[in-house]
């Protein structure tokens, strides 16, 4: 199955990505994953994406479309995969939808996972990631063993004022892909209120895919 993972911030684009394609057996490609990567090995993509994520703004297209093309062309994307936090604009998801028609297959559903802000910054605002096995936690909704670990950090755009700017982010570039997967007849949406195992069965059920 070839999917996309559409939500706000703090929605549990992440925490939802690794649980379904683990069920379904295709990889998970979260962009924002694997642009903290290349930031903490200092790479050159790294250097290239920093400055706009420490803002909370989206890097630009070209760098992030590049890296997209490439993980798709590795041999365990070919059969499907779920990406969450791409495509993030319509051009992005233009380019995707060409990156697809190339390789002569098509992208199956959108999964718009729906959460009020206020949900979102009580996530946000919580979360801490720990450094050894980048397991994401709650400080309520899922607390770590010892919540006062050195292990466990913040994510740098997680302070308060990052967020409410990522918010007005979605709202402008991010919300219109909605529209953009209605019209292919491809979008689900899917309450992204309650607990996590309920919420992976309402989307498992939204895609065809609950036992
Ligand atoms: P990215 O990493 O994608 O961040 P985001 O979209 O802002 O989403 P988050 O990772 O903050 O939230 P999430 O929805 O994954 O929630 P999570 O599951 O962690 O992108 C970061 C940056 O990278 C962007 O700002 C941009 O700069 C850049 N970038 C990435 N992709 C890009 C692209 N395509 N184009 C350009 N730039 C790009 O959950 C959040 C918290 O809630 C956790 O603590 C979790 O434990 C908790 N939680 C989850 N589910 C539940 C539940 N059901 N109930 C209670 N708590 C829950
Ligand atoms: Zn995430």
């Amino acid at each position: 199955m070839r999917l996309v993972l559409v939500g706000p911030p703090g929605a549990g684009k992440g925490t939802q990505a690794e649980i379904i394609a683990e069920r379904l057996g295709i990889p998970k490609i979260s962009t924002g994953d694997i642009f903290r990567a290349n930031v903490s090995g200092g790479t050159p993509l790294g250097l290239k994406a920093k400055e706009y994520m420490d803002a909370g703004e989206l890097v630009p297209d070209e760098v992030t479309n590049e890296m997209v093309a490439d993980r798709l062309a590795q041999d365990d994307a070919k059969d499907g995969f779920l990406l969450d936090g791409y495509p993030r604009n319509t051009e992005q998801a233009k380019v995707l939808d060409g990156i697809l028609d190339e390789a002569g297959v098509v992208l199956d559903t959108a999964v718009e996972l729906v959460a009020s802000d206020d949900e979102v910054v009580r996530r946000l605002s919580g979360r801490r990631v720990s450094k050894s096995t980048g397991k994401v936690y709650h400080l309520e909704f899922d607390p770590p063993a010892d919540p006062d670990s050195d292990d466990l950090y913040q994510r740098s755009d997680d302070k308060p004022e990052t967020v409410k700017h990522r918010l007005e982010v979605y709202a402008e570039q991010t919300a219109p892909l909605v529209g953009f997967y209605e019209k292919q007849g491809k979008l689900v949406e899917i309450d992204a209120i309650g607990e996590v195992a309920e919420v992976t069965e309402r989307a498992l059920a939204a895609i065809g895919a609950a036992e």
